[in-house]
C-alpha cells in the first residue's frame, strides 16, 4: 500500500461535539480595573483544562444545578456523563467582593478571566461521601476539599495564554495532540494516565495495548500530587530513558496532562477517560485501583463504574487490565488471567514498599523496574537525602 492509499486518521468527536477553546490573547492592562482572584495550583490546572477543551463540553466552572447533578447522578444536568465537580472554591470574604467579570491571577499576574454567573455554597460532606466515598480527612482528596473555601464561583472562563509549564517540549493542548495523531495517521490511539514512575507492569499494559491499536499516548499527570508521590520531573526523566530504548518512536507520543490529582478512584477514572477522548484517544487503559489511594476503593471499582454509561455515551473504549506482576516461574509479566502459579511465585511491590526501598538506598529488582528507571529514581532520592 502506498502512503496515499492509507486510510484517513480516526479522531473521536470531543464530548458534547465541539472542542472548547477559550484561549484568547488579551492585554492585561485593559482589565486592571477588575477585582482579582489568586488561583490555587488546582484551580490554575482546571482553568487550563477548561479553556483548552480537555474538559469539553465544560467551558467554565460548574453552576449549582450541574454541581449537584454530577455529585448525585454522575451526569451534567443535560444528561452528559461527568463524574467530578469542576468547581472554583473561594472563601466567604472573597465571594463577597467578587461579582460579574473578574481577573484570575497567579503570583499576582493576570492569567485569565471569569464571568461569574452564580455563587453557591459547596456541599462538602455530600461531595466527600458521594465523590470520594469517604469523609475521612486522611484521604488527600477529602482533605483538600475540607481545606478549600465554602463558596463555589461558577461561570465561563477565558485563558490568556496556554502555560507551557515545567515540560514545554511535552506540553500539548488537546488540539495539538489531535494534530500529532492526525499527522501520524493513527486509526486508533490508546491513552495512558499515570502519576507514578513507570514500572514493568505499566510497560506491559502499554505493549499489550499497542498490539491492538495504532498509537500510544503516554499522558502522565503533572499537576499537583500528594507530597509522597514521586515528583513529575523524576517521572518524566524515567519516561525519557525508557522511550529512547524500548518504545517504537513512531507509535508513541509522550505528552503531559496538566491536571491535579484528586485520588477519587472510580470517579476520577471516568474524568480521566472522558478528557482523554477530548485529546483524541479512542481507547483508555484502566488497570488495578486506578487513581486510588490507601484502601478506599476496591481493586476493580474504577473499571466497574463505567457500567453506568453506554459505549456511545462514553465515546472512548475502556481497556481493562487485571493486576499485573512478574512471575518467577513464568519468567514474564503476567496477570491472574494468564498465570497458573500461586502468589508465592509472584513479585508484587506496593508503591509504599517501593518508596521505602528507595529511601533506604536499596536497589529495585529488575523484574519490577528496568535498571535505567531504577537508576533515575535512585539518583532522585539520593538528591533528597
Ligand atoms: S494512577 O493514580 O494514575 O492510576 P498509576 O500511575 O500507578 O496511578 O497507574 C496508572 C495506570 O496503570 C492505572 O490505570 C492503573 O490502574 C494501572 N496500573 C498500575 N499498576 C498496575 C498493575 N500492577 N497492574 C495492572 N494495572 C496497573
Amino acid at each position: 500500500m502506498t502512503t496515499t492509499e492509507l486510510p484517513a486518521t480516526f479522531l473521536p468527536t470531543p464530548l458534547g461535539g465541539t472542542l472548547i477553546n477559550r484561549v484568547r490573547l488579551a492585554d492585561p492592562a485593559e482589565y486592571a480595573h477588575l477585582p482579582a482572584l489568586e488561583l490555587s495550583d488546582r484551580s490554575l490546572s482546571d482553568l487550563e483544562l477548561l479553556a483548552t477543551g480537555a474538559y469539553s463540553p465544560l467551558s467554565g466552572f460548574l453552576g449549582e444545578a450541574d454541581y449537584l447533578s454530577v455529585i448525585e447522578h454522575l451526569r451534567l444536568s443535560d444528561g452528559t456523563p461527568w463524574s467530578l465537580p469542576i468547581t472554583l472554591p473561594v472563601t466567604e470574604d472573597e465571594a463577597a467582593r467578587l461579582r460579574g467579570r473578574i481577573r484570575l491571577t497567579r503570583g499576582g499576574v493576570m492569567v485569565g478571566l471569569l464571568d461569574i454567573s452564580e455563587q453557591y455554597a459547596a456541599r462538602k460532606s455530600l461531595e466527600a461521601r458521594e465523590v470520594y466515598r469517604t469523609e475521612d480527612p486522611a484521604h488527600p482528596g477529602v482533605a483538600a476539599l475540607y481545606e478549600q473555601g465554602n463558596i463555589n464561583l461558577a461561570g465561563e472562563v477565558t485563558l490568556l495564554e496556554v502555560p507551557r509549564g515545567e515540560f514545554p517540549r511535552y506540553h500539548r493542548t488537546p488540539a495539538e495532540v489531535r494534530a500529532v495523531i492526525e499527522a501520524r495517521g493513527w486509526q486508533s490511539t490508546v491513552a495512558f494516565q499515570t502519576r507514578n514512575p513507570i514500572h514493568r507492569a505499566h510497560e506491559y499494559l502499554h505493549k499489550v495495548a499497542l498490539e491492538l491499536v495504532d498509537g500510544l499516548l503516554l499522558h502522565p499527570l503533572v499537576g499537583t500530587t500528594k507530597n509522597d508521590d514521586v515528583p513529575a520531573d523524576t517521572r518524566m526523566q524515567a519516561y525519557e530513558v525508557l522511550l529512547e530504548h524500548y518504545y517504537p518512536a513512531q507509535r508513541t507520543l509522550l505528552s503531559t496532562y496538566p491536571a491535579a490529582m484528586r485520588y477519587a478512584g472510580p470517579r476520577e477514572a471516568i474524568l480521566h477517560a472522558l478528557s482523554r477522548r477530548n485529546y483524541g484517544a479512542t481507547h483508555f487503559i484502566v488497570g488495578r485501583d486506578h487513581a486510588g489511594v490507601g484502601n478506599y476503593y476496591g481493586t476493580y471499582e474504577a473499571q466497574e463504574i463505567f457500567q453506568n454509561f453506554t459505549a456511545e455515551e462514553l465515546g472512548i473504549r475502556i481497556l481493562k487490565f487485571e493486576h499485573t506482576f512478574y512471575c518467577q516461574s513464568c519468567q514474564q509479566l503476567v496477570s491472574p488471567r494468564t498465570c497458573p502459579h500461586d502468589p508465592s511465585h509472584h513479585l508484587v511491590l506496593s508503591g509504599t514498599k517501593v518508596r521505602e526501598k528507595l529511601r533506604g538506598g536499596e536497589a529495585l529488582p529488575s523484574e519490577f523496574t528496568r535498571p535505567e528507571v531504577a537508576d533515575v529514581l535512585r539518583r532522585a532520592y539520593a538528591r533528597q537525602q
